[in-house]
């Protein structure tokens, strides 16, 4: 694992957000206008040679929290929610798989290429992958991720909820020998 903590200063996209928690539409508009100004993350991006994920925290603040993912097709976020948090994804290199769970039946799976986004609230339930290799996206979620839900699901179809801090790897907690997943 790669990580940096360096943050927007001054007069970035997130220098001028309200004071308050942002809405979904809101968040899209934000990771859509940072995807529009590649000067402002494009030094962070990074596939580090041992293999391991690399993410940056671009902005944090009370109200907000802004990440940059690099991602490899064997990179695996498991199946998670984020507790209280909106957020917005904008793909700006390669492609990312959302997954949403669907309990009994086939898994919705959904490819996202570059230049795309998509917005979800507190409900939402999802699995992120590397579509394609070294593929880049922005994450902004508010209020800003302190814990977030990681579920498990057992052969049998039965999902379990285990709550865990941002600062965690997100990876898959499936049963790799009974998972329907
Ligand atoms: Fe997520």
């Amino acid at each position: 694992m790669s990580t940096t903590t360096d943050q927007i200063q001054g007069g970035g996209t997130c220098a001028e957000l309200p004071e308050r928690t942002l809405d979904r539409r809101e968040l899209r508009d934000l990771v859509n206008d940072l995807a529009a100004h590649p000067e402002e993350w494009r030094d962070q991006v990074d596939f580090p040679a041992d293999g391991g994920r690399h993410y940056a925290s671009l902005y944090r603040d009370a109200y907000v929290d802004v990440w940059l993912l690099c991602w490899r097709p064997e990179d695996d976020t498991g199946w998670h929610d984020h507790d209280i948090s909106s957020g917005a994804v904008h793909v700006v290199r390669g492609a990312l798989r959302e997954c949403n769970p669907r309990i009994g039946g086939e898994h919705l799976e959904t490819v996202v290429p570059a230049g795309q986004s998509f917005s979800f609230g507190p409900d939402h339930i999802h699995r992120l992958t590397g579509a394609v290799d070294e593929s880049v996206s922005i994450h902004a979620y508010s209020p800003p991720l302190w814990r977030l839900g990681q579920y498990s699901i057992d052969g049998t179809g039965v999902m379990r909820r285990v709550s865990v801090s941002y600062a965690d790897e997100l990876r898959p907690m499936d049963d790799p020998i009974t998972s329907v997943a």
